[in-house]
């Protein structure tokens, strides 16, 4: 993926952030916040009321792909085997539930956004942020968000 879009200062009548990236390539996320984290400032915590729970059992999540807890909001990844990660499901770009987990990657059903089932990061705009990381333990065959 290219890097090509590097911070500059914008004059004050020139185009928006969002523009230049658009023109830099439609399928860049934004450079300066995809190194951004859970537990970072501006970057949800675990929802209340999922704190220690079990939302998930590991056969639930397939090696190398997903499964979407609507009723949680969370998307749980195995990019490889016995590695599990949550993310919050909520897209960054208007905030729809992400789909489907696909070879390694989370796709975003409403505008084509695309992040990384391993990290969480961007690598396909037009949402610009990553997914939230949340913490996760694996108690024998559970998922436990912490
Ligand atoms: Fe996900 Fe727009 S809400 S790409």
């Amino acid at each position: 993926m290219s890097t090509e879009t590097a911070e500059f200062v914008m004059p004050e009548n020139g185009p928006t952030r969002r523009r230049v990236l658009g023109v830099a390539g439609v399928a860049a996320c934004g450079v300066a916040l995809t190194a951004c984290g859970a537990g970072e400032p501006g970057v949800p915590a675990v929802p209340p009321g999922i704190k220690g729970k079990v939302i998930a059992k590991t056969a639930d999540v397939p090696v190398g792909g997903g499964t979407v807890i609507d009723k949680w909001k969370v998307v749980i990844t195995q990019p490889s085997a016995g590695v599990f990660k949550a993310f919050t499901a909520n897209c960054p770009h208007k905030g729809c539930a992400v789909g489907r987990v696909e070879e390694g990657i989370i796709q975003c059903p409403c505008h084509g956004s695309e992040f990384a089932a391993d990290s969480g990061k961007c690598l396909k705009g037009p949402a610009e942020a990553p997914l939230a990381e949340f913490p996760l333990r694996v108690d024998d065959d559970e998922i436990v968000l912490l």
